[in-house]
């Protein structure tokens, strides 16, 4: 297989468009058998209602390049069941977990020449989605939806990939008590842009969002849930049903007690525990683990004791770990890996 002529190491976290993508259709109440295409545009009525109302879901996995060549993709059987979790909670179909599966193989496999190499610092993102298709007016569920899946060669997703951020505490809300926080739905996203333009504008990497109730708890960022290793050794992360559940960091929790022997919870993080942490990481698909060095809180630092230069030595190591196992360097656990080919 001859690979595109890409520079991989260089690779931001943007879109290309790759040479094929799969469609399918969900009409009179079914889904059509889908197909590959190379059409990655889309035609739609002016008042679809993904445009007029948002019914969009998505899901974010990667394809890798193994050490000894196979590529595959880490737990996609997690990312086709959050997906009917999330079409469900935005009254859509559901697309089945292995009619996912084989879209997911179809689409990697039509673009092998587009997974970049073992070592090469990148992976191929995939972007599966669905939104309502018909017009929509009045404000209900769409009765037509459109399920893609299209992949895209990445890089880090933060610039100067491992080198650790500095975040501040937002005040604005992610997502509400009750809400939508915890599934996937591109109106969250929509909801921190203006939070992520305007701590970019401020000198800040990313947003640390409270919860909207009470903004004493920590829940995630934009595009990550958080990880911390306390001064004791103990890795912890934020526990909420406002944040999305992600694949990243229950693997990290089991990495962490399976694979390190350490002490790994899901609990309540208060934001006035973060004096007390000694890392702090963001972890999910695009994200992987990137570190953070300084959280900022309304002007007052919290400068993590791992520093400003280097990822903390437990977060390196589960960094080390996870990424060995998507990698194929590491033994992984039963049914962690989808081999493509
Ligand atoms: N939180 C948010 C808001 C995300 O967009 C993502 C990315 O998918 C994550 C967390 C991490 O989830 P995962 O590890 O499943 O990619
Ligand atoms: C992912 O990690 O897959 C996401 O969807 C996060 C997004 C900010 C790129």
């Amino acid at each position: 297989m001859e690979k595109k002529n890409i520079d991989w190491a260089n690779l931001g976290f943007g879109y290309m468009k790759t040479d094929y993508r799969y469609v399918s259709n969900y009409t009179n109440g079914a889904w059509d058998e889908g197909v590959i295409t190379e059409d990655d545009m889309i035609t739609m009525s002016e008042c679809a209602c993904v445009l007029q109302y948002a019914q969009t879901v998505f899901e974010g996995m990667k394809a890798y390049t193994t050490e000894d060549g196979k590529v595959v993709v880490f737990r996609p059987d997690l990312n086709a069941e959050r997906l009917i979790q999330s079409a469900e909670r935005l009254e859509m179909p559901t697309f089945p977990a292995d009619r996912f599966l084989d879209a997911i193989d179809k689409v990697v496999k039509a673009n092998l020449a587009w997974v970049p190499p073992y070592g090469s610092g990148a992976t191929l993102y995939i972007r599966p989605y669905m939104f309502g298709i018909n017009p929509v007016i009045g404000v209900k569920p769409a009765n037509d939806y459109q399920f893609r899946v299209f992949a895209t060669p990445v890089g880090p997703y933060f610039k100067g990939g491992v080198k650790p951020l500095t975040i501040k505490i937002s005040d604005f809300d992610r997502a509400a008590p009750h809400g939508t926080g915890n599934i996937k739905a591109g109106l969250n996203y929509a909801m921190s842009l203006h939070a992520i333009v305007t701590a970019h504008e401020e000198g800040y990497d990313e947003n640390m969002y409270l919860d909207a109730g009470t903004r004493t708890k920590v829940e995630e960022t934009g595009g990550a849930n958080f990880l911390f290793v306390t001064k004791d050794g103990k890795v912890v992360t934020p526990k909420s049903d406002s944040i999305l559940p992600s694949i990243t960091r229950r693997s990290l929790i089991q990495v962490a007690r399976d694979y390190l022997g350490l002490e790994a919870e899901e609990r309540v993080v208060y934001a006035d525990e973060l004096d007390n942490m000694a890392e702090c990481g963001l972890c999910g698909t695009a994200a992987v683990i990137s570190p953070v060095g300084k959280i900022v809180d309304h002007g007052r630092e919290i400068c993590l004791p791992s520093g400003m230069s280097a990822m903390g030595p437990i977060t390196q190591k589960l960094y080390d770990t996870l990424t060995g196992i998507q990698m194929g360097r590491i033994e992984a656990p039963e049914g962690w890996i989808r081999v493509i080919e």
